[in-house]
């Protein structure tokens, strides 16, 4: 019989074991303030890098200490609940996973969001889901196993179509920054550039401190300090910081696979131009054999 991953259920949501309802109930609740600043995503499309990101450029390039977890400093909203977010020190830093409809709302505060292709996504969406065996029993799961929860939007934090495609409907409002993984991926000083700006930092502090963000944000240094990323409680099996390049998903998918989640993909995203984000992802998976 195929092995599923074990999530909670809170109001029709899976979340991974661990988390609580409360703090997901209390998350709901949050009053977003106009000086908040959010990183939202679906799991496993960047948002530890572009968390990091904006981390540094606000910190004019120093990175965190060695006794300092992000987590802490750039809280998971649901994760932890509305109280610990609310002691932040201003701007509050805030990650989350919520589809758009119930993300706290402000009209002054930021919201980053990031995405990334759903080919790349559930290859790093499986190694999570195995590498974290407290949060889901799936240690000896296999892709395939995992590739039918993802693709029937039955894993953790929603169905990936439902997270992106109302985010990128709001990408033209002036208080969202939209980006692509791929794009952070080609050239990651001009995306550190525009996040800069959003974040409306002085151009020429920027331009002093900028080496220090690209150099503390490169996947070799973050990969080199895995302990910073995770949660303390968070006693994960594989690294968090994976391999981080664009196309891994060629090294997993089969044929079948392939085809079925890219009819998914243009199914969902009719009336959307979500197709340009990946041109290229796009004709690649049009002619895998
Ligand atoms: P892979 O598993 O494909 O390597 P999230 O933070 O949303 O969980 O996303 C995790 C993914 O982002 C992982 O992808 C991870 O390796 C990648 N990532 C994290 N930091 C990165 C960096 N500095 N450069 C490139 N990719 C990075």
């Amino acid at each position: 019989m195929a092995k599923t991953p074990k999530y909670i259920e809170h109001d029709m949501f899976r979340m991974p074991m661990g988390f609580s309802t409360e703090a997901y109930r209390s998350a709901l609740n949050y009053s977003a303030t106009a000086e908040d600043i959010f990183v939202c995503s679906y799991p496993k499309c960047g948002t530890t890098w572009l968390q990091n990101i904006v981390y540094l450029i606000l910190n004019g390039g120093v990175p965190l200490g060695p006794d300092m977890r992000l987590p802490t400093v750039f809280p998971h909203l649901e994760e932890v609940g509305l109280q610990v977010c609310e002691k932040l020190p201003t701007p509050r830093l805030i990650k989350t996973h919520l589809p758009f409809f119930v993300t706290p709302w402000h009209l002054e505060a930021r919201y980053f969001y990031i995405a990334r292709n759903p080919f790349d996504c559930v290859v790093s969406f499986f190694h999570h889901t195995c590498g974290f065996p407290q949060h889901y029993d799936f240690l000896d799961g296999e892709f395939n196993e995992f590739f039918e929860c993802f693709i029937s939007g039955k894993v953790d934090f929603g169905d990936y179509f439902d997270n992106l495609i109302p985010w990128y409907n709001q990408r033209d409002k002036s208080n969202v920054f939209f980006i692509t993984y791929e794009s952070m991926i080609s050239d990651s000083r001009a995306a550190i550039k525009k996040i800069g700006k959003f974040l409306e930092t002085d151009a020429t502090k920027l331009d002093k401190t900028i080496d220090q963000v690209v150099r503390y944000s490169s996947f070799e240094s973050m990969q080199k300090y895995q302990t910073r990323w995770a949660s303390p409680r968070i006693d994960a099996v594989s690294p968090f910081i994976r391999k981080g390049v664009v196309g891994d998903w060629k090294n997993y998918f089969s044929h079948d696979q392939a085809y079925r989640l890219l009819d998914k993909f243009l199914n969902k995203i009719q009336g959307t131009s979500i197709d340009k984000l990946w041109p290229d992802i796009v004709a690649s998976v049009r002619h895998y054999s």
